[in-house]
């Protein structure tokens, strides 16, 4: 009887959707609703069920009936006010019943499950997740971080600005181009020490196919007493080994940012070759992002003493270490973000 309701229902509604005027409706409508109609038949039967089968099959019959008598009044109203039926039936048939085999149930995106395993990953170390505004000002983006105005260092994160009214202390107001815009924000809130994970969506003007204009970073922060290179080191290794794999190693290469000092680049051990060096990586290391210790003027700004407290920063690409996990090889980063299902199916 089930399998018969839906069979009427779809009947009825492409036949109420092909009428071409109140004449076939009013047809229809008897056909269906009338004192012999088909639904009007299956009503009757009704009683004639067993007790188990009749409340179930009761509602269904009703909701049938109610769905017919609604498209017609749509249909009804539709062909009064003359417009023509743009349904094409052939292409597209709303009314197809779904079994349980056509419910396909989705599930998280790759970026989306990333961050997830990252977070749970510092969470195990006593790192708290906070976020900070996309829509950020000037001044804590770069000012802050210890960038003078119009320096040229501020030119590598090919910012986005946004037209609004230039504040007299904190400047313009951007897109943040990373998620060290947080860090003082974190100082600001006056409670030491500090453990923050800064996940968010960062933005610059790049597109190719190792860059998307939108991308997600990860900033660790930690403040305190005594806090020093080796417990940077210490928690990079955590993360790489938790992250990548026991089999990988980090290292940590001289270099300069604005907001630490010393500044480091971190590299991790290639997968393939784990260090000796291949045909992918050529030296057996690959990049990973920045790092430092935080430059004393910085705690500053973030009303921190630097002669009583330390800390130590990095900041790194979520799609990049995504990438760089073992057994996900994708060769252009932009796939990510195309909506492609074939792509994002296999995650
Ligand atoms: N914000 C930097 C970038 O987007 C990355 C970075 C470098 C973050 C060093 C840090 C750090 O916290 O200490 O390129």
């Amino acid at each position: 009887m089930e399998e018969k309701l839906i069979t009427i229902k779809n009947n009825a509604i492409s036949l109420i959707l092909e009428a071409k005027n109140l004449k076939e409706t009013e047809e229809i409508r008897i056909q269906f609703l009338g004192r012999n109609g088909e639904i009007t038949q299956l009503l009757k039967t009704l009683p004639k069920l067993s007790k188990n089968e009749r409340p179930k099959l009761g509602s269904l019959v009703n909701e049938v009936k109610n769905i017919i008598e609604d498209t017609l009044t749509i249909r009804v109203r539709d062909l009064k006010n003359n417009k023509s039926n743009n349904v094409n039936l052939s292409k597209f048939d709303i009314t197809e019943p779904i079994t349980e085999s056509d419910r396909k149930l989705g599930h998280l995106h790759l970026v989306t499950q990333a961050i997830r395993e990252i977070t749970a990953i510092f969470n195990e170390i006593g790192f708290t997740r906070v976020r900070y505004p996309e829509i950020e000002w000037d001044w804590y983006a770069f000012t802050s971080l210890n960038f003078p105005t119009n320096h040229p260092a501020r030119d590598d994160w090919e910012t986005f600005f946004i037209e609004a009214p230039v504040d007299e202390k904190k400047g313009p107001v951007l897109l943040t181009p990373h998620t060290s815009s947080g860090q003082v924000r974190e100082m600001k809130k006056g409670k030491l020490p500090i453990k923050m994970l800064n996940i968010a969506k960062t933005y610059r003007r790049q597109s190719d196919v190792s860059h998307t204009p939108m991308f997600h970073q990860f900033e660790g922060l930690v403040v305190g007493e005594n806090i020093a290179i080796s417990d940077l080191k210490g928690t990079l290794n955590y993360f790489v080994k938790s992250y990548f794999g026991e089999n990988r190693k980090s290292r940590i290469r001289p270099y300069h940012f604005q907001f630490t000092e010393p500044s480091f680049e971190v590299d991790i051990t290639c997968g393939v070759c784990l260090g000796k060096g291949c045909r992918l990586c050529k030296e057996g290391w690959l990049e990973l992002g920045g790092a430092g210790m935080v430059h004393p003027a910085v705690l500053k700004f973030g009303n921190i003493d630097p002669e009583k407290y330390s800390g130590f920063a990095f900041g790194w690409g979520v799609e990049r270490v995504l990438m760089m996990k073992e057994g996900i090889k994708i060769d252009d980063l932009r796939i990510l973000y195309s909506n492609d299902m074939d792509f994002l199916k296999q995650f």
